[in-house]
């Protein structure tokens, strides 16, 4: 028999207790950067080197973290499920936790690409991306990020994807950011919902949801046990 289907929405929050900080909670990101600054296509425009070295911080970061017990959970949960990450998350966490499948909506920190073809993707070797790095056809690099105000190309396969699972987690989001927040509109009418997060998070508007008022490390393990059990 076909192994039921879960796809697991995550956020910043997954990968707050392996010590990279969310964006919106208090000390987040957004609190210390301005958003039109550093992660927009006018600020790339405006401060190249802003731009890059904002990101070569972020990426630097990655080589000091280790996935936690909720990245390692939802390994586990493969055991059993067709299990289908959609991550807003830019590190690679879920990968080196062993997670085999997993849609980055919003770019990879490990990777830049060209700014002349989108097509050009390139895993950077180490944490520094500098200006005078250029693509083959003689570009600079940028970081392989969706930014504010850029469309998300992976959306309508990440909505496809949603609209046919048995079940979905969502874990470690605020839901603030569209079109990735709008995702769970696509669930099937009797798709229950999980959502995972310590926060005060609205939630009232998904339906059939069971709200986890947990954090990462201790919600998705137990809920992943308590999932392995069913039949
Ligand atoms: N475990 C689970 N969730 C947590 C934890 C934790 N230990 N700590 C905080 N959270 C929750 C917060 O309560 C909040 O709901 O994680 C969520 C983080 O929300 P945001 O900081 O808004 O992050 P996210 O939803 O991923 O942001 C979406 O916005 O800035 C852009 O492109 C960026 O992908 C990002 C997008």
């Amino acid at each position: 028999m076909a192994k039921k289907k879960i796809v697991v929405l995550t956020g910043a929050g997954i990968s707050a207790e392996s010590g990279i900080s969310t964006f919106r909670d208090s000390g987040g990101l957004w609190e210390k950067y301005d958003i039109s600054e550093v992660a927009t296509y006018e600020a790339w425009l405006n401060n190249q080197e802003l731009v890059i070295d904002f990101y070569n911080q972020r990426r630097k970061q990655l080589y000091d973290v280790e996935p936690n017990a909720g990245h390692y959970a939802l390994v586990k949960l493969e055991d059993k499920y067709d299990v289908r990450i959609i991550t807003q998350n830019v590190d690679d966490l879920h990968e080196r936790a062993g997670s085999k499948n997993v849609m980055h909506l919003h770019g990879e920190l490990k990777k830049v690409r060209s700014t002349v073809d989108e097509d050009l993707v390139y895993e950077l070797d180490g944490w520094e991306l500098k200006i005078g790095d250029k693509c083959e056809k003689g570009s600079q690099l940028r970081p392989h990020i969706v930014w504010f105000g850029e469309p998300v190309p992976m959306i309508y396969e990440a909505a496809q994807l949603t609209s046919t699972a048995d079940l979905i987690l969502v874990i470690g989001t605020s839901l603030n950011v569209y079109p990735a927040a709008g995702l769970v509109g696509y669930a099937r009418q009797n798709a229950p919902i999980f959502v995972i997060d310590p926060g005060e998070l609205s939630v009232a508007h998904i339906p059939s949801v069971n709200f986890i008022c947990e954090k990462g490390s201790v919600g998705v393990p137990k809920l992943v046990e308590q999932l392995l059990k069913e039949t």
